[in-house]
Parts: C-alpha cells; structure tokens; sequence
C-alpha cells in the first residue's frame, strides 16, 4: 500500500505520517513543495509516487484570518480538494479528505450532536470554503472518504491548548477567562490518524463523522487540559460575547460519529480520555517549552 499525504507538516499530516509509516510506503509535501491547488503540480507529484491513498490533511485553518483572506481559504479548502479528487478519478486510487463541524450552523440546543445526514449551513468563510471542498469532492469522483472532524489538537499544536497553557504559565495568579458556551468535541489528531487508517483498512466510502467521543466548552477543554498537567490556574468560565472573533463560531458543533459506529469502525475515544494520553506523552514537553517561551 502506498500512501500520499498532502499538508504533511500540519497537526493531522504530521501524525498521519507517523501512523501509515509501519503499514505503508509513505510520502508527504506540505506548501511551499506541494500546493495542492496546482493542478500540474499535483499531477506531476502523485504521478511519480503512484499512491493507493491520498490523505489530504491540508487545509487553510486559520479561522478568523479566512473572513478576509478569502481567495486563500477557497484556494486550499476548495480548489485544491477538488484537484486531488480529480487526480484520483484519473488515475484510481483513494482521496481521504478531511472536512470540519464548521458546516453547521451550531443553532441546534447543545449538547445534541450533529450526525452526517444533517443538513449543513457554515456561518463562516472557513466553514463555507471547507464544505465546497467537500462538495467538489463529491461531484468529482466517487472514490473518496470524506471525514468531519472537530477541534484539532496535536503533538505540533499552535492553536487553542497552547495559548491556554502560555497564558497560565506566563501569568499564573491572573484569572484565565474562556469561553463556556460554545460546545464542541475536541479530538486528538493522532486518534484521527488512527481512524484514518481503520477506515482505510474497514473500506469505508463516502462521508463521516471522526471526532472525540462527547461533548464539552472550551471552558471544559482548557481546565481539563492545566488540571492534567497539574498547572495552577484560576481558570474562569464566560460567555462568548466576551471575546469577539471575527469568524462566528457555532455554538453547538459536537458531532456523533454515527456511521463509524454503525459500521463497526470506530476507533475514537471520550475526549477526555484522549487528551489524559495526549498530556502523558507530550506534556512535560509543552510545559517545558512554555517555561522557556516565558523566561
Ligand atoms: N484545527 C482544527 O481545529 C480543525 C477542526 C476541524 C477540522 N479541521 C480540519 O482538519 C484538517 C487538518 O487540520 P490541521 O489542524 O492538521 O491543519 P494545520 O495544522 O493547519 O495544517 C494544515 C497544513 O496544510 C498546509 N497548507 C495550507 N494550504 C495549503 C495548500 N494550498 N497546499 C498544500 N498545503 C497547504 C498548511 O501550511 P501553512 O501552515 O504554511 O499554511 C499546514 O501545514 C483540515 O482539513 C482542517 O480543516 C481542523
């Protein structure tokens, strides 16, 4: 099995990588070596490996930066999934993309979750650039699997946990405010990675839900996360008319991995389960690094 991984420097192309590395011949290219919204560079690229599997984790992730960078974020979030999954109609093989609980609009009552059959409806720039990705995806070729995820966190991580971690470290009597009325569920991408490869092995085709089993705030999310780190902090929840972002965020994103379960293909697990691994294995590391990023 020979296995393609686009964005390979990310949180999930990193740990892709590292997962496929025992059961595949695996190559990976991240900008600026591979765009995956160059056409002629994708077709010379893929051509020479010959993969059974595309993992496309490349993504314009910023979420805020994307309401303004618009032509980017449809650059990577749409026209480039749409190019892999061409190359793959061409050439046969399998495009894993990976898509995000920012389709849905959050309206429902938390925490009921989002399953795959649910009508979708983005409210930002990223969540819409990302479900024209999964669409041209679909309209492309039917040799795809297409996993929604949710609130990524991983070994190279520069997002939510590490500016909470910063914070607590860099100024630990202060109160740590954080948002406790959005609700999602965080997933570890080393997990994902492992389902990737479940699903890859299970023959999985078409749509689905990958992210950590359960519901929880950011608020939830960020004191779990010093709490197992044995970090003091006066972590305090508010709501999110506290921190205006210029992306909205739906207030309810939690998503039911509905169809992996039905199919016997689940490998995720409660995400509290996962981030007490994730803290065990990286987090003297990230601590380590905070300490000096302070000093
Ligand atoms: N992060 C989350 O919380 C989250 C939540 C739900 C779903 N997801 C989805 O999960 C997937 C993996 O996310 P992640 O957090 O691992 O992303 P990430 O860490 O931001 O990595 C994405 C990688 O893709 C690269 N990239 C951007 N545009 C590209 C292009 N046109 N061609 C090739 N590479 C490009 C980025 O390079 P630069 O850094 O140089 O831009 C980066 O190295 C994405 O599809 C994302 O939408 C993420």
């Amino acid at each position: 099995m020979r296995i393609f991984v686009t964005g390979s420097k990310g949180q999930l192309g990193r740990d892709s990588l590292d997962v496929f590395a025992s059961l595949a011949e695996v190559a990976g290219l991240d900008l600026p070596d591979l765009d995956i919204a160059d056409a002629g560079a994708v077709e010379r690229t893929l051509s020479a490996f010959k993969p059974d599997a595309v993992i496309n984790a490349a993504a314009y992730t910023q979420v805020d930066r994307a309401e303004t960078d618009r032509e980017a974020a449809r650059r990577a979030n749409a026209d480039g999934p749409r190019v892999l999954a061409e190359y793959v109609e061409r050439h046969g093989g399998l495009l894993v993309h990976v898509s995000t609980d920012y389709v849905f609009d959050g309206r429902r009552p938390p925490p009921r979750p989002y399953v795959e059959t649910d009508p979708t409806g983005p409210a930002s720039v990223y969540g819409r650039t990302k479900l024209e990705g999964e669409e041209a995806v679909r309209r492309a070729t039917e040799r795809h699997l297409i996993l929604r995820t949710a609130w990524l966190y991983g070994a190279s991580s520069r997002g939510f946990l590490r500016a909470i971690l910063g914070r607590a470290v860099s100024n630990p009597g202060a109160p740590l405010r954080v948002v406790n009325d959005q609700f999602g569920s965080p997933t570890w991408s080393w997990r994902l990675a492992r389902q990737i490869r479940k699903a890859l092995e299970g023959g999985a085709r078409g749509l689905y839900h990958a992210a950590g089993e359960g519901a929880c705030t950011w608020f939830d999310f960020a004191a779990e996360f010093l709490r197992l780190l044995n970090v003091p902090a006066r972590v305090e929840p508010c709501p999110a008319t506290e921190y205006p972002r210029p992306a909205p965020r739906p207030r309810n994103s939690v998503l039911e991995n509905a169809r992996l379960k039905a199919e016997g293909l689940q490998v995720m697990r409660p995400w509290a389960e996962d981030l007490a691994e994730f803290a065990r294995l990286h987090g003297e590391r990230w601590l380590r690094e905070a300490r000096e990023a302070k000093a």
